[in-house]
């Protein structure tokens, strides 16, 4: 997720957001339009009352108070059929999936993220039911994946080069395998902006070798599971020198091949937010396609890019304004082409609005077209998100019975049928 007006206000509101107190209001930045605290002062951990506030409440993100339990209640559980028009069969793109957000709640901009902060979207762990979300989008949409967002802080319990935290993996592994079980492939994404608290990763913050090192352990635990995927790392940006952020992402490529995961997929980030608009003019395209496999081939490295279709690109805006065709999407598969690569784009959303529902059809039914060189979308965002977000791709529902958003209903999803191009 991008947060260019949030980046500006942590930068000149910082000390004035600061941690909230025992029991006062707080809220992620993810959700919209807080700009108090963030975070909770040690021994409390802001825990979600309902859809429109959060407090600070003692404990730690695994053992938050059982008041989160009543956050979602009167939901109306009409099952609707998402797209009337749709045969059921998967368009031409091979993944189209949504992102289930929540262990990088508490994770800002500069690589911050508070570990405690982390919301698992289970139940069993008071959050949204992350486990009904995607049965329900694997069987009554055909999604077939998901990205799993996640702070690097929280998998080292907070100690920046500390070996990956057993107890906090074994929480996020539950996701995961949540996410397995489904069918779907799985996107391990680290959410921390080529960061960690303000420093760049191999540009004076962390070292190369701290990142490998956490990637290392993560492609031990997962070397033998085929359906996932290894999302090297969320936006960079403001990197200064490209050059030296590929020799970062090549090591964490050199660790996870090292570590066993020899034939996945992993997913490559360029600068700029990931911008699949400026991959190619801001030098990232160039840089990447350098990172190679221990054996110096490149099969399986997928350039990771994200998209909005907002006046700005950041998926703040309700509004779309763009299909992002001759802006980004067709210089990048000429491009992708042109060098015998594919790419992944693994953020793209809008509001559920009209103007969105007429953008994201056509985007969708152009990527689709161009399915040797985009393996498909995944939508920004499901999961421990309020049902009021602006870019809610929450369903309503429980147990069986889902009603999807508007813009999943009428685009996102694979049986709305706009991979076959038939709402343009
Ligand atoms: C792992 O993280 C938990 C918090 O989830 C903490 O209590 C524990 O001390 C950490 N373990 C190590 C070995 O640091
Ligand atoms: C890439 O964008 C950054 C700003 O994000 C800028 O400083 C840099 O000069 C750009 N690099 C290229 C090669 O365009």
């Amino acid at each position: 997720m991008t947060y260019r007006t949030f980046a500006l206000i942590a930068l000149f509101a910082a000390s004035a957001r600061g941690q909230g107190g025992l029991y006062s209001q707080c809220e992620s930045e993810h959700l919209s339009g807080w700009t108090g605290a963030t975070t909770c002062v040690s021994g409390a951990v802001c825990t979600v009352s309902n859809d429109y506030y959060s407090q600070c409440l003692p404990g730690t993100a695994t053992t938050t108070a059982a008041s989160t339990t009543t956050a979602s209640t009167t939901k109306t559980t009409t099952a609707t059929a998402p797209g009337s028009s749709n045969t059921g069969a998967a368009g031409p793109l091979k993944y189209v999936g949504v992102n289930i957000a929540g262990f990088d709640f508490g994770c800002n901009t500069d690589g911050s993220c508070t570990a405690s902060a982390a919301y698992p979207p289970l139940t069993q762990y008071y959050g949204k039911d992350g486990k009904g979300q995607m049965t329900h989008f694997v069987n009554d949409d055909g999604y077939n994946v998901f990205r799993l967002p996640v702070g690097w802080q929280f998998l080292t319990n907070n100690v920046l080069g500390a070996p990956v935290n057993q107890t906090n993996l074994a929480i996020y592994d539950a996701l995961v395998q949540t996410c397995l079980d489904t069918g779907a492939a799985c996107i391990i994404d680290i959410h921390n902006y080529a960061r960690w608290n303000g420093g760049i990763i191999g540009q004076g913050g962390p070292t190369n070798a701290q990142f490998a090192a956490t990637w290392s352990e993560i492609a031990t635990k997962y070397k033998d599971t085929a359906n996932v995927i290894f999302g090297v790392m969320n936006e960079p940006h403001d990197i200064p020198d490209i050059t030296l952020w590929a020799g970062s992402v090549q090591a964490a490529v050199t660790a996870i091949r090292n570590a066993g995961a020899t034939t996945q997929l992993i997913l490559l980030p360029g600068n700029d937010w990931t911008s699949a608009g400026t991959f190619i003019s801001n030098g990232s395209g160039d840089a990447l396609k350098k990172v190679v496999n221990p054996d110096g081939s490149t099969t399986g490295l997928i350039f990771d890019v994200h998209k909005y279709l907002d006046s700005d690109n950041s998926g703040t805006h309700p509004e779309c304004v763009t299909n992002n065709i001759d802006g980004a999407w067709a210089p990048l598969a000429t491009w992708l082409r042109a060098n015998g690569r594919q790419a992944f784009n693994t953020e793209t959303g809008g509001g559920n609005v009209a103007s969105c529902a007429t953008y994201m059809c056509q985007q969708i039914a152009y990527q689709a077209q161009n399915s040797d060189v985009f393996l498909g979308y995944v939508g920004w965002a499901a999961g421990n998100f309020d049902v009021s977000y602006v870019l809610s791709e929450l369903p309503a529902g429980s147990g069986s019975s889902w009603t999807d958003t508007s813009l999943v209903a009428a685009c996102m999803a694979p049986r709305a049928g706009a991979q076959k191009g038939s709402t343009l």
